[in-house]
C-alpha cells in the first residue's frame, strides 16, 4: 500500500522570530511511518518541525506551517491509498504576519488569530476509496470528542488520544489510544509504546484494505498475534468438559461452566435494572461473567460446601490463570487477568452484580431438580442463606427473591432447615 503520513506540530509565525505551535514531537507520526516501511509498504511522510532523525528509506518533505502542510498532503494525496494525519496542526494563526521582528514596546496587548485550513476537513471531498485516519488529541470526555470528529470530518478510523496523562500523549514515547471506527467499533488500547499503537493502526488499516473493508480489529494479520488468540480460543474449549455441581433444570445432567458463563451473561443483560447501582457499566459485567469461571479449566470446580477444596482454591486459581491468561498477547493477558481479578475482589459495583448472579444462577439450578444435589451433599438452609447473603451488595431486588426461594425450598422439602 501507499501511505501519506503526518507527524510533528506545525508553527504558525506572527514575525521571523515568533510563533503559536504545540508540544507534538513527532515521536507517533515517526512511529507509524517506521512501521509501515517495515512492513513493505510505500511512504511519504510530511513532517512538521521536529528534532528526530531522518529515517531512513522515506522520502520526507518538511514543512513548517498548517498550509504548508495542507499544500504538501494535498500534493501527495493523489498518490496514496491511506492518509494517516498524526500531526498536531495548530488551530489558529496569527492574522498580521510582521516582516520584521516586533519589538517590545511595539507589541500590542492582545493578538488577533484567524483558524487555519483544516487538513482533513478541506480533502474530505477528495477522499474517494482512500483510508483516511486521523487523531483526536484530548484531555476529556475523549471518547465522545473523537466520535465527534470522526464524523465530522468523514474519517475511516480515528485514535483518541488521552493526552491528560504524563506517560501518553505529546513527547513521550508511550501512548494510550482508542481506535474508534466509521462502522462503530470501538477498541480500547492500554499503555503501549508508539511503535506498538501504530502497529495496531496499520493492522486496522490493511485488514480494512484485504477483508473486504470490515476493519477487522479484531484478527489481526500478523500472524505471531493471531496465533496467541487462537490457542487461547481453541485452549476454553475445556470449560465446556469442565462440569460443575449443578443440575440441568430437567435435572437429566450436570452443567458444564461454559454454559454456567453463558446464562450469567444472558442474565446480566436481562436483569441489569435489578442491579443497586443504576449506572452500572453493563459490558463489563458481561465480560466479568464470559471470563470469570476459565481458570476452572486448569483448577476445577471447587463445590461451594467443600471445605477441604476451598483452602486452597484461591492459589490454584492463581496458577491457573497464569497459565490461561499467559497464552494471549501481553495487552489481553493483562486485561483478562484485571477483569478476573476485579469479579474475585468483588469491590466493584460491576463486580459485585457479576457476584449476584452468579450466585442466584445456581440457586435456580438447586432448586428446578428438586434439591437433589443439595440433599446429596447434607448442606442445610442456613449455609445456603450465608453463602449467598453478599447477593444483597450487588442486587437488594436479587437477594429478596433468592431468599424467599431458599424459603420456598425449604417449605418443599428440597432443602433442609
Ligand atoms: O508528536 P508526538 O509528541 O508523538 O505526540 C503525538 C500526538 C499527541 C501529537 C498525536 O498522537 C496526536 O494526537 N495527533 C493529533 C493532534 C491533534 O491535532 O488533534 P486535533 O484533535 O486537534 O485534530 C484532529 C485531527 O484533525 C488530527 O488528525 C489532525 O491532524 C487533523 N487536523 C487538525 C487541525 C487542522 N487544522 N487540520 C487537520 O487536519
Amino acid at each position: 500500500m501507499r501511505f501519506l503520513i503526518t507527524a510533528g506540530p506545525t508553527r504558525e509565525f506572527m514575525d521571523p522570530v515568533r510563533f503559536l505551535s504545540n508540544r507534538s514531537s513527532g515521536k507517533m507520526g515517526y512511529a507509524i511511518a517506521l512501521a509501515a516501511r517495515d512492513r513493505g509498504h510505500e511512504v511519504v511522510l510530511v513532517s512538521g518541525p521536529v528534532s528526530l532523525p531522518a529515517p531512513g528509506g522515506i522520502p520526507v518533505v518538511s514543512v513548517v506551517s498548517a498550509a504548508e502542510m495542507l499544500e504538501a498532503v494535498s500534493t501527495h494525496l493523489e498518490s496514496c491509498d491511506a492518509l494517516v494525519m498524526a500531526a498536531a496542526v495548530a488551530d489558529w494563526r496569527p492574522v498580521q504576519v510582521s516582516e520584521q521582528k516586533m519589538k517590545k514596546n511595539q507589541a500590542a496587548s492582545s493578538l488577533e488569530l484567524e483558524p487555519t485550513p483544516d487538513i482533513l476537513m478541506t480533502l474530505k471531498p477528495r477522499k474517494g476509496s482512500r483510508t483516511f485516519v486521523g487523531f483526536a488529541a484530548e484531555t476529556m470526555d475523549v471518547e465522545a470528542e473523537a466520535g465527534r470528529k470522526l464524523a465530522a470530518k468523514g474519517l475511516d478510523l480515528i485514535v483518541a488520544n488521552d493526552v491528560s496523562q504524563p506517560d501518553s500523549g505529546f513527547d513521550v514515547d508511550t501512548n494510550r489510544v482508542v481506535l474508534l471506527t466509521s462502522d462503530g467499533s470501538v477498541v480500547r488500547l492500554p499503555l503501549l509504546s508508539k511503535r506498538e499503537v501504530a502497529e495496531r493502526i496499520l493492522d486496522w488499516v490493511e485488514m480494512g484494505k484485504t477483508a473486504g473493508g470490515d476493519g477487522g480489529l479484531y484478527l489481526r494479520a500478523a500472524s505471531g498475534r493471531l496465533e496467541k488468540q487462537w490457542d487461547f480460543i481453541r485452549e476454553i474449549d475445556k470449560l465446556k468438559s469442565v462440569l460443575r455441581r449443578t443440575l440441568l433444570l430437567d435435572g437429566s445432567r450436570y452443567e458444564n461452566d461454559a454454559e454456567h458463563s453463558w446464562h450469567l451473561a444472558v442474565m446480566a443483560v436481562l436483569l441489569r435494572e435489578h442491579a443497586n447501582e443504576p449506572r452500572l457499566d453493563l459490558a463489563r459485567v458481561i465480560r466479568m461473567v464470559l471470563v470469570h469461571d476459565i481458570v476452572e479449566i486448569d483448577a476445577g470446580d471447587t463445590y461451594c460446601y467443600d471445605e477441604a477444596g476451598n483452602r486452597d482454591k484461591v492459589a490454584r486459581e492463581q496458577v491457573a490463570a497464569g497459565r490461561l491468561f499467559g497464552l494471549l498477547p501481553d495487552e489481553q493477558r493483562q486485561e483478562f487477568m484485571s477483569i478476573w481479578a476485579e469479579f474475585e475482589a468483588r469491590e466493584t459495583a460491576e463486580a459485585k452484580f457479576a457476584a449476584a448472579l452468579d450466585r442466584v444462577q445456581p440457586l435456580m439450578h438447586n432448586f428446578g431438580p428438586a434439591g437433589v444435589v443439595w440433599k446429596s451433599h447434607g448442606v442445610r438452609s442456613g449455609q445456603v442463606l450465608e453463602r449467598n447473603r453478599h447477593v444483597a451488595e450487588g442486587s437488594r431486588v436479587l437477594w429478596e427473591f433468592a431468599e424467599s426461594l431458599i424459603r420456598d425450598a425449604v417449605k418443599r422439602g428440597y432443602l433442609d432447615p
